[in-house]
C-alpha cells in the first residue's frame, strides 16, 4: 500500500491528494479482493491437500473403508476422484486376494482331511481284511493325486498372475495348429460320446504369436468345461474366421447345457469361483482364471456370453502376426 502512495505522488502525476484519493480506492478494491481471492484458494488447495494427506495416511495403515466424494470441476477435485477410484482397486484386490486365500485353503484341506481320516483309520485297525486296507490305499492315492493336481494348478496359475511367465512368443500358423487341435476333439468326442462340430475357416499361412503349451491348455481348459457342462444335448462346436478387417483372428466355443445366469457372468474368470450346478462335480475354480491370464499375458481377449437353459459360448479374439499373409 505505502508503495502506491509514493508512486501516485509522482511528478508524472502531481495533479495533487484529491487524484490520488481517487486513484487510490479502486486500486486498493482491486488488491483488497486479489488478496480475498487468493486467500480463499490458499485455503481451499490447503483443505484438499489435508484430506488427501489423511487420505493417504489411512491408505498406508490398511484402512480402505472409507469414501472421497468431492464436489466440484477443479484439479483438486479430480485428483481426490482418481485418489478415490485407486482405493477402491486396492479393496477390491485386496477382497479378491483374501477369497483367494479362502478358496486355496479349503481345497487343499478338503483331500488332506480325508487322507488323515483314512491313515487313522487304518492305524486304529478299523481296515478288518487285506481287500479293505487296498481299498483305504487307492483312496488316500486318488485323494494325494487330487492334492498333487490342484497345487501344480495353483503355482500354474500363480506363475501366470505375478508375470513369472516370460517365455518368447513362438510364430504359428493359425490353420495347421487348429487343425490338430480339432482333431484331437474329434478323436476325444468319439471316445467320450459327445457331438462335436468344427467350423474352421483360415486360410494357410495366417500367422499368430503364441507360447504353444500355454494356448493349449487354454483349449485343453475351455474344452474340459464345455464337455463338462453340455447337459445331456452334449453338443460342443468350435469355430473359427478371419475379422472382415484382416487383422485379427476371431474363435468361438460353444456348448450346449444349463448355461450361465446373466449375474455370474462377470464372476466366472474368478479364482475358485463354480456356478451352483457344478459344486457336486470335480472341480477347483481355477480352470477360467488361467485361461483368462494366459489370454491376458499373450495380448488376446476372451468374453462370455449364455442362454441359460440353451447354451454358453466362449469368444477369443487373436491379432495375427504382422507378416501375414491374409
Ligand atoms: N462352458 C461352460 N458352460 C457352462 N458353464 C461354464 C462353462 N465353463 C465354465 N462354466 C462355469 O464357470 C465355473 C468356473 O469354471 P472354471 O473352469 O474356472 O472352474 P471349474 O470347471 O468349476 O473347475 P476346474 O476348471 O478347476 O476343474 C464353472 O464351475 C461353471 O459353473
Ligand atoms: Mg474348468
Amino acid at each position: 500500500m505505502g508503495l502506491l502512495v509514493l508512486e501516485l505522488r509522482s511528478p508524472f502525476f502531481g495533479q495533487g491528494h484529491s487524484v490520488q484519493f481517487l486513484v487510490l480506492i479502486p486500486v486498493s478494491a482491486i488488491f483488497i479482493a486479489a488478496s480475498l481471492i487468493s486467500w480463499f484458494i490458499i485455503k481451499s488447495i490447503r483443505k484438499s491437500l489435508r484430506i488427501l494427506k489423511n487420505a493417504t495416511r489411512r491408505v498406508a495403515e490398511g484402512d480402505l473403508d472409507f469414501s472421497l466424494a468431492p464436489g466440484g470441476r477443479d484439479d483438486f477435485a479430480s485428483l481426490m476422484r482418481s485418489f478415490d477410484q485407486m482405493r477402491i482397486r486396492l479393496k477390491d484386490e485386496y477382497s479378491r486376494r483374501s477369497r483367494f486365500l479362502m478358496g486355496v485353503s479349503h481345497d487343499l484341506k478338503t483331500p488332506l482331511s480325508s487322507i488323515t481320516g483314512y491313515l487313522d483309520a487304518l492305524s486304529d485297525g478299523m481296515a478288518s481284511n487285506p481287500e479293505q486296507a487296498a481299498k483305504f490305499m487307492a483312496i488316500m492315492r486318488e485323494k494325494a493325486a487330487q492334492l498333487e493336481q490342484r497345487i501344480s494348478h495353483l503355482i500354474e496359475y500363480v506363475k501366470m498372475e505375478t508375470g513369472q511367465w516370460q517365455l518368447p512368443l513362438e510364430e504359428t500358423d493359425a490353420s495347421s495348429f487348429l487343425k490338430q487341435i480339432v482333431q484331437c476333439y474329434r478323436e476325444e468326442s468319439e471316445f467320450l460320446s459327445y457331438n462335436f462340430f468344427a467350423d474352421i475357416r483360415v486360410p494357410d499361412q495366417t500367422m499368430f504369436l503364441m507360447d504353444r503349451e500355454l494356448v493349449t491348455r487354454v483349449f485343453e481348459n475351455l474344452m474340459h468345461n464345455a464337455v463338462r457342462y453340455s447337459g445331456e444335448e452334449k453338443k460342443i462346436s468350435i469355430s473359427a474366421e478371419i475379422a472382415s478387417d484382416s487383422s485379427k483372428l476371431s474363435m468361438a466355443i460353444e456348448n450346449t447345457g444349463p448355461g450361465i445366469q446373466e449375474q455370474d457372468l462377470p464372476l466366472i474368470f474368478e479364482p475358485f469361483y463354480r456356478g451352483n450346478a457344478s459344486r457336486n462335480q470335480k472341480g477347483f475354480g481355477l480352470g477360467l482364471a488361467s485361461v483368462r491370464a494366459i489370454i491376458d499375458a499373450h495380448g488376446w481377449t476372451i468374453t462370455v456370453s449364455s442362454k441359460p437353459g440353451e447354451k454358453t459360448a466362449f469368444s477369443l479374439t487373436i491379432p495375427l502376426a504382422a507378416a501375414t499373409a491374409v
